[in-house]
């Protein structure tokens, strides 16, 4: 057991559907959550400024005394992971991403090969997720920026005609090229998830991160016997902080709704 909190990052608000994931299925875990909203988005800055941005949230999450560090923005993944193992490991600070998992769970749930991703220019530029499915035979990748869906969500729309418009012009060349399923490469994505579905048709398959991300936590927490289980009492008292280098009060009101009442008042960091 090990009671310091998980760290979890973001640029702003789409890590939470990561911290709600790991609230749910870790129920006796404490979360420090930072969202960089003064440096929103990551998306479309260059590799190296978003791998400098990212290290520096996480330096502020190690100083509050996080026993895990979680980078839940594929952007971050994309450029930082790697740095940020090299620096972290050393404290004995493991670092989780959210790729892989979707990657995983991507080559699972097709059934015709063709996968399609979604993502942040920054993200589709690194290549990362076509390498990483490419690395399994027989399957076809259709990958796609998908910009201002990051910029909806952070202003909290997430339906509407004019989002409705956005995502079909990003997203039928993508149905049309026939992928059965699509991964939502950007933590932001799964807050669209009801337009996505609709602009894709039922029979495509949505992977968010989200889950496969705190089923990883779950494993490493508990192979390391630094997990907090939840024993039926209310012996365990998990604290959820929140954080956000940007204006506050739009955070607190948005990150309420998207994630709930887990969002007390945000502080400044
Ligand atoms: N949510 C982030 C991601 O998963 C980044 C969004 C942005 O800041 O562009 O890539």
């Amino acid at each position: 057991m090990n009671n310091a909190p998980i760290g979890i990052f973001d640029s702003g608000l789409g890590g939470l559907t990561v911290a709600r994931s790991i609230i749910d299925q870790l129920p006796g875990e404490s979360v420090i959550y930072i969202g960089d909203t003064a440096n929103s988005p990551y998306g479309t800055k260059p590799v190296e400024r978003v791998k400098e941005l990212s290290l520096s949230v996480m330096d502020k999450l190690v100083d509050r005394g996080v026993k895990m560090l979680v980078i839940a923005c594929n952007t971050a993944s994309a450029t930082a992971v790697f740095a940020a193992r090299s620096k972290y490991d050393e404290l004995g600070i493991p670092v989780l991403e959210v790729i892989s998992p979707a990657v995983h769970r991507a080559v699972s749930a097709t059934r015709n090969g063709h996968i399609g991703v979604i993502a942040t220019h920054t993200t589709i530029e690194t290549e990362t997720y076509q390498r990483a499915l490419h690395a399994y035979q027989q399957v076809q990748v259709s990958a796609k920026a998908c910009p201002a869906f990051v910029d909806f969500v952070e202003r909290g729309i997430t339906s509407g005609p004019e989002l409705l418009a956005v995502a079909r012009e990003y997203l039928e060349p993508i149905r049309d090229a026939g992928v059965d399923t699509l991964v939502l490469g950007c933590t932001h994505y799964p807050l669209l998830s009801g337009i996505i579905s609709y602009v894709m048709g039922p029979e495509v398959t949505l992977v968010s991160s989200a889950e496969e991300t705190a089923h990883d936590v779950y494993r490493q927490l508990l192979d390391k016997d630094w997990l907090n289980t939840d024993d039926g009492t209310d012996t365990v008292n998990p604290r959820y902080q929140f954080l956000a280098t940007g204006d506050t009060q739009t955070f607190t009101r948005l990150a309420r709704r998207f994630l709930g009442p887990e969002v007390t008042a945000v502080e400044r960091v």
